[in-house]
């Protein structure tokens, strides 16, 4: 989602802030703007679509100290350039980047209105902007201006203020939506990920929030609202900045789908022990007798992070027999959620600032309740602000469309499973062996990658059918959920995964020769009703592609299309079957000449409820 990037220094702000927004532009965004001082004065430059329409309309050898950069995924007002950020005071004074939204704005706005303030766009950000330069007016100092305008405000935000008079100074502030303080030499750096600016310095401050921070080009105070001072700690970015080129693949989407297999060895890598058939996760923070407490286990999170959940309650029953179950975060938020002393709660986020997910981690949080996390953004908020957790350790995500991050997240809760299992009823030899099929999958998703291209076949020939189903039973059920949703993401191709056992429920109505039916039947206890599945499926006419690790007649006898793939105990399963589904949404999504990597009307972390 929207991202920010301000610099102050001696350097000039302009390439700095652009790579820093090229740096962000896979979180999603549908416009893109530039402020900065030039000899005394503002200039905004702002476009919609792609940074690069942005970069066409900047001066050649624009040059500044002191600037700030947004790209903005529209929420309050349509993609125009007259919403994109910067927003500029009625006079001039004060811009202003922002992520979050303001939930009184239009009261704000009204009042403002009232005042005799023109306003030029329908965003919720233009308000803030003109409140502070009311203030301002009133005679306050910037870092006042600032709180007073915050304190007016209810709703979320990272944002960044410029002022026109005050061209040696930034202010940042921060509630609900991150924002991190880079430190140079000389120099100060402000935006919404660090990832951003780590080229630049590794010298980080991560802002709480209710804080607020003023940087000059020598250094940064941190305030609250009520302007009194809070220490904030320089941390170390620790983290390797790994290379986020596409290393020759098309796009970003395919090179992660094949990164795969080293993402989840890396997922497990150092964390089997075999000799006790375990798994080893320091970051949980549990002590071997906590476990004997645990009776429940609770798993939020949104999009593909939740399939990821779904199929790791799945796990924790099956093989912990731990009682578990996945929930959609923003509607256990709805439900005000009864959080209880023995039940774990697991918070599953690639970014770790989803909005939903945060939320909720800081509901059960603050009601007693223990949250873990299964995050893959070293630093980020839901990192930070989590009981412990397991780093998933997929690299960078830069596709919209999670592909490396859903099957890291899944080998995360084998681990978790398995470790849970070994404190309860799996014996050593079981543990054992499970450790050993762990340590195959790497090269099991090899094999299954090594298909590519009869995928590709398949989705040339599919391409154009106006809606697929895709089912699946047990630890696959989510896995048809996941795969229906690539294929609406990037494909947008109106696709539903369902239950197997429930499509006769009604969803069958559905079927015809028109509508592809992807299906999912691997070796286990759900074989053989899957297969029955089939059969209705097919005595109604629906052409299906099934993806197995069996060699059943019946299933070749009635599928037109079938994937193979390696064969492995169900639980691991799904590891193995999403990868064609992942490839199957992607090769259709090329076929219709789609912007695989930035969807339409997507973006790779929403930091808004
Ligand atoms: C957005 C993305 C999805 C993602 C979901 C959860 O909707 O478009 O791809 O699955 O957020 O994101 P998270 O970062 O919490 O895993």
């Amino acid at each position: 989602m929207c991202g920010i990037v301000g610099y102050i220094g001696p350097k000039n702000a302009v390439p700095i802030i652009m790579e820093g927004l090229k740096r962000l532009e896979y979180r999603g965004y549908d416009s893109a703007g530039i402020g900065c001082m030039i000899k005394g004065k503002l200039k905004v430059w702002k476009k919609e679509g792609q940074l690069a329409n942005l970069e066409g309309i900047l001066p050649e050898g624009l040059a500044s100290n002191i600037g700030i950069g947004h790209t903005r995924w529209a929420t309050h007002g349509g993609v125009t350039e007259a919403n994109a950020h910067p927003q500029v005071g009625s006079r001039g004074k004060v811009s202003v980047v922002h992520n979050g939204i303001i939930d009184n704005y239009s009261a704000l706005k009204k009042k403002l209105i009232g005042e005799g303030v023109a306003f030029t766009s329908e965003t919720d950000t233009e308000a803030l902007a003109n409140l502070a330069e009311k203030f301002l007016g009133a005679g306050m100092a910037p870092d006042r201006a600032v709180r007073e305008t915050l304190k007016l405000v209810s709703g979320t935000y990272g944002i960044v203020f410029l002022f026109t008079e005050h061209p040696d100074l930034i202010i940042g502030a921060r509630n609900g939506s991150p924002l991190v303080v880079g430190v140079g030499d000389g120099e100060m750096f402000v935006a919404s990920d660090a990832n951003a600016i780590v080229r630049h310095t590794r010298q980080v401050v991560y802002l709480d929030d209710g804080e607020t921070v003023v940087l000059t080009r020598d250094g940064f105070r941190t305030r609250d609202l009520r302007d009194a001072v809070v220490d904030k700690q320089v941390e170390e970015i620790d983290w390797v900045v790994e290379e986020t080129g596409k290393n020759g693949y098309e796009n970003y989407m395919l090179k992660e789908i094949f990164e795969q297999p080293e993402a989840v060895g890396r997922t497990f890598g150092g964390r089997l022990v075999p000799e006790f058939g375990t798994a080893k996760l320091g970051g949980l923070n549990l002590e071997r007798r906590d476990f004997f407490d645990i009776r429940r286990v609770e798993i939020v999170a949104m999009g593909t992070a939740y399939h990821a959940g779904m199929i790791g309650s799945f796990l924790l029953e099956s093989i912990a027999r731990v009682p578990a179950r996945a929930e959609i975060a923003s509607e256990l938020r709805c439900r005000n959620p009864i959080v209880e002393k023995e039940t774990l709660y697991f918070v599953v986020s690639q970014s770790g600032e989803t909005a939903d997910t945060l939320l909720t981690l800081r509901e059960i949080r603050n009601k007693g309740g223990r949250v873990m996390g299964v995050v893959n953004m070293v630093g980020s908020t839901m990192a930070r602000e989590s009981d412990g957790g397991v780093y998933i350790h997929a690299g960078p995500e830069m596709a919209v469309a999670s592909t490396k991050a859903f099957t890291c997240q899944l080998m995360s809760f084998n681990l978790i499973a398995l470790l849970f299992a070994r404190m309860r009823d799996l014996s050593l030899a079981e543990g054992r062996a499970l450790v050993r099929e762990i340590q195959e999958i790497p090269d099991k998703m090899r094999r299954v990658l090594d298909q590519a291209e009869e995928i590709a076949r398949i989705a040339r020939k599919y391409k154009n059918a106006q809606s697929f189903l895709y089912l699946g039973r047990g630890p696959n059920y989510p896995v048809a959920l996941e795969g229906a949703l690539k294929l609406k993401e990037i494909a947008y191709i109106f696709s539903e995964g369902m239950s197997a056992g429930d499509v006769k429920h009604g969803p069958i109505a559905l079927v015809s020769e028109e509508t592809p039916v992807v299906m999912i039947a691997v070796k286990g206890d759900n074989l053989d009703k899957t297969i029955s599945g089939m059969m209705e499926i097919n005595a109604r006419k629906g052409r299906i592609i099934v993806v197995t690790n069996v060699d059943d007649e019946r299933i070749t006898r009635i599928a037109e299309d079938v994937i193979r793939i390696p064969e492995t105990r169900e639980s691991l399963s799904p590891l193995l079957t999403v990868i064609p589904l992942q490839l199957l949404a992607y090769y259709i999504a090329v076929e219709l000449q789609r912007d695989v990597d930035r969807p339409r009307n997507l973006a790779k972390s929403v930091t808004v409820e």
